[in-house]
C-alpha cells in the first residue's frame, strides 16, 4: 500500500539570471513500511527532495500526496500539525533546541502535541541509542555523534508514520553508524514506519529495500523492480 508519493516535483532556485533546478520533475511512490535510500553526489538534490517530501519546503511545481491528500493544499497550521503527528525528521543540521536538555529535546514534539509520551518506549530508544547518561545535558555539551543520536530519538519519539533522515549516520564512526541504522530499522519495522533516508554511504544504502540515485535533480536510477540476483 502506498503511503506517500510525489508527482513531477520541481524546485528551482533563481538568482539574477541563473536558475538551479535542484529537483527536476521527480515522481516516486513509497510503500508503507518500506525503507528507501536516496543517494547521489553532493548537490544532486537529495536534501531538497527530502525537504519537499516532508512538507518543510514548498515546490516550484508538482505535488506531494500523503495518504491521498496533497500536502501543499493544507494551510501552514494544518501542515505543521500533520508533520508533527505523522512525520519524524533527522536533518543534516541537528536543529536541537539549545536551551533544552537532551531529554527535553527528545520529548518536545510529543509535548507540543499535548500528548503523553510512551515513556517505556522512549526509555528503550534512549537505551538502544546509548545516550541514557547524556539526557540531562544541553546540546552544547554533547559531541556531534551524540547530538545526532538525540535527533534520532526525537524523530522516533512520536512513533511517526514516515521517518525522513538526511545523513543520519554522517557524524558517527562506521561501527556506531551501522548500529544506529540497525536500531532505526528495528524500531521502524516493529512500528511499520516508512523510512526515506539520504546517505552517501553505500554500506548504509545496501541495507535499504530500495535505492534511488539522483543526478542533477533527476532520478538517474531506481532499484525498485530491479531483479536482485
Ligand atoms: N536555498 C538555496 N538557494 C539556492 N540554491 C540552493 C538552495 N538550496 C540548495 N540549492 C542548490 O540546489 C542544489 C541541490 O542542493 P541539495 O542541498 O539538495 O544537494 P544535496 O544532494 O543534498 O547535497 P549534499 O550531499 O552536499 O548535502 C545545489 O546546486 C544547491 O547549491
Ligand atoms: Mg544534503
Amino acid at each position: 500500500m502506498e503511503i506517500i508519493r510525489c508527482e513531477e516535483l520541481t524546485k528551482i532556485y533563481r538568482s539574477g539570471l541563473s536558475a538551479v533546478h535542484a529537483v527536476d520533475g521527480v515522481s516516486l511512490s513509497f510503500e508503507q513500511g518500506s525503507f528507501t535510500a536516496v543517494t547521489g553526489k553532493s548537490g544532486s538534490g537529495k536534501s531538497t527532495l527530502l525537504h519537499l517530501l516532508s512538507g518543510l519546503d514548498r515546490p516550484t511545481d508538482g505535488r506531494v500526496v500523503y495518504q491521498g491528500s496533497n500536502l501543499f493544499e493544507y494551510d501552514d497550521n494544518q501542515l505543521s500539525i500533520l508533520r508533527r503527528r505523522r512525520f519524524g525528521f533527522v536533518f543534516q543540521a541537528y536543529n536541537l533546541v539549545r536551551e533544552l536538555t537532551a531529554h527535553e529535546n527528545i520529548l518536545l514534539p510529543v509535548m507540543l502535541d499535548n500528548r503523553k509520551p510512551d515513556m517505556d518506549y522512549v526509555n528503550r530508544l534512549v537505551e538502544m541509542l546509548g545516550i541514557e547518561d547524556r539526557l540531562s545535558h544541553l546540546p552544547g555539551a554533547l559531541s556531534g555523534g551524540q547530538q545526532q543520536r538525540v535527533c534520532i530519538a526525537r524523530a522516533l519519539a512520536n512513533k511517526p508514520a514516515v521517518l525522513f533522515a538526511d545523513e543520519p549516520t554522517g557524524n558517527l564512526d562506521g561501527k556506531t553508524g551501522r548500529e544506529v541504522l540497525t536500531l532505526m530499522r528495528t524500531v521502524s519495522s516493529e512500528l511499520g514506519i516508512t523510512m526515506i533516508l539520504v546517505t552517501h554511504d553505500l554500506g548504509v544504502a545496501e541495507q535499504a529495500d530500495r535505492i534511488v540515485r539522483l543526478e542533477d535533480g533527476r532520478v538517474a536510477e531506481d532499484s525498485l523492480g530491479a531483479v536482485i540476483l
